[in-house]
């Protein structure tokens, strides 16, 4: 495929989205996410081999908030191996993310690393691993995308700790099973700190594609083995969009994380990534616009792992 045809599916995904008859709401239990711009719509496409085409907002930074949930897992496992799963299951929860219902039932191991418990655990993993969860976020971001201006946005960060009464919650729960090896307020600093990283459409796009080629960065170094690859991409298809992750799996067919910022990341295992962004939400907390778009590329490509 050239150029201009990677430019035209983008657009031509965009415009079908566009006819989508709701455009959902932007996240306000974050009160900084809620002055994004309702009408942004980016989109861009990375190929295995580096090359990223846009179309829209695509070099717009934003909130990429639960998208990082991604990174954390794959850094937690590059660095600590199998141990991590002891603290975290990967069964989809068919719960909201930010369900607290399942937590005392299981004693305090979360579902999976995607819901807000399990990023949590994550997060606390890496921490342990690296002093620095969410400098090793940013520095992985910042590698794999080329562009040193990836950033935290403190204001969104500290928006989030103001009203995160919920994570704090399921922060100091786990630690009353044990689940948690650094202090609460730390793991929490770290979780909405690398939530809070802005990116773009663009940015996301080419750090997620180690993904797309089975475990190896953008330098040729390896992250991950294949198959640790592997296993992170069915964890993305199956728990990536949280109870909405049946839905996406039918509509788009490809492992993909959302974030409350309207962010989607999805990948196509030894072909490449997409990452859409708009900040319509709908009651699951996935863009709108966002899987209309991965929806209709997808059905047009017929790009999908099934
Ligand atoms: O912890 C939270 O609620 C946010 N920092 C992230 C949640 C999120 O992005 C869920 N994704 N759709």
């Amino acid at each position: 495929m050239n150029d201009t045809d990677y430019q035209t599916l983008l657009e031509q995904a965009m415009e079908a989205a566009r006819r989508a008859p709701e455009r959902g709401r932007a996240a306000d239990y974050i009160p900084a996410l809620a002055q994004a711009n309702p009408t942004a719509f980016g989109m861009a496409i990375a190929t295995v081999d580096g090359a990223v085409f846009g179309a829209g907002d695509w070099e717009h930074p934003f909130s990429i908030q639960s998208v990082s949930k991604l990174f954390t897992l794959a850094l937690a496992l590059a660095d600590g191996g199998d141990e991590l799963w002891r603290g975290v299951g990967r069964e989809p929860s068919g719960n909201p993310f930010n369900s607290l219902v399942q937590l005392e039932t299981e004693n305090g191991i979360p579902r999976n690393p995607f819901i807000n418990a399990g990023a949590l655990v994550v997060t606390d993993r890496l921490l342990k691993l690296t002093g620095d969860a969410v400098g090793a976020v940013r520095e992985f971001l910042r590698a794999e995308s080329g562009n040193p201006a990836v950033a935290v946005d403190d204001s969104v960060a500290s928006s989030e700790a103001r009203h995160g009464h919920r994570n704090a919650a399921m922060a100091h729960f786990m630690a009353s099973y044990g689940n948690l090896r650094n202090p609460v307020d730390s793991v929490l600093a770290h979780y909405y700190a690398h939530c809070a990283i802005e990116a773009s459409c663009r940015d996301l796009a080419l750090a997620g594609l180690f993904l797309a080629r089975h475990g190896t960065r953008a330098d040729g170094s390896r992250l991950l083995s294949r198959s640790e690859a592997k296993r992170i991409n069915a964890v993305l298809l199956t728990c990536g969009t949280y109870d909405a992750a049946g839905e996406f799996a039918y509509r788009v067919g490809l492992p993909g994380k959302s974030g409350v910022g309207g962010g989607v990341l999805a990948v196509l295992p030894g072909r490449g990534t997409v990452c859409v962004w708009s900040p319509g939400l709908d009651a699951a907390g996935n863009s709108v616009l966002g899987v209309a778009a991965l929806d209709a590329l997808t059905t047009a490509t017929g790009w999908s792992v099934f």
